[in-house]
């Protein structure tokens, strides 16, 4: 089988059976973003915990939301891939990041659908880090 078919079904396979896609009970961070040229829309929240090492990490992470079948799998694989990954490590991911994770080529348009997610959740921590951290470093 070749590398694209095998991460188009693996795709298919985040978007009929998401992973992460439910509501984490009194989030610390939350965010959501919209697309107005489709309408689709992606929130996604999570717990962020301090490690042994002074490190927060993102405990709990789900997501919620409605579009097409790239944004909603991408979402299902970024929550999957940033589970108990540092803060920073997350505001250090890219569309690059999100184009290998989804292991497709896409041209400006879809290109949105894979970064709906990561905005969304980039956002979410920023404005955590903004509210509890009081500094923030992000590459977009
Ligand atoms: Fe709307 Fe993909 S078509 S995000």
């Amino acid at each position: 089988m070749s590398d694209k078919k095998i991460y188009q079904e693996e795709l298919m396979d985040h978007f009929k059976y998401p992973r992460n896609k439910y509501k984490i009970e009194d989030p610390d961070f939350y965010s959501g973003q919209f697309n107005p040229s489709c309408g689709d829309k992606i929130s996604i929240e999570g717990k962020i915990e301090e490690d042994e090492n002074g490190i927060l990490r993102v405990t709990q992470i789900g997501f919620d939301g409605s579009g097409c079948v790239i944004s909603m799998a991408a979402a299902s694989m970024l929550t999957e891939k940033c589970l108990n990954k540092s803060v920073d490590e997350i505001l250090d991911l890219d569309k690059d990041d999100m184009l290998k994770l989804v292991g497709l080529n896409l041209g400006p348009i879809r290109l949105r659908c894979v970064l709906l997610c990561l905005e969304a959740l980039k956002q979410g921590l920023i404005e955590y880090k903004n509210k509890f951290v009081g500094m923030t470093r992000s590459k977009s």
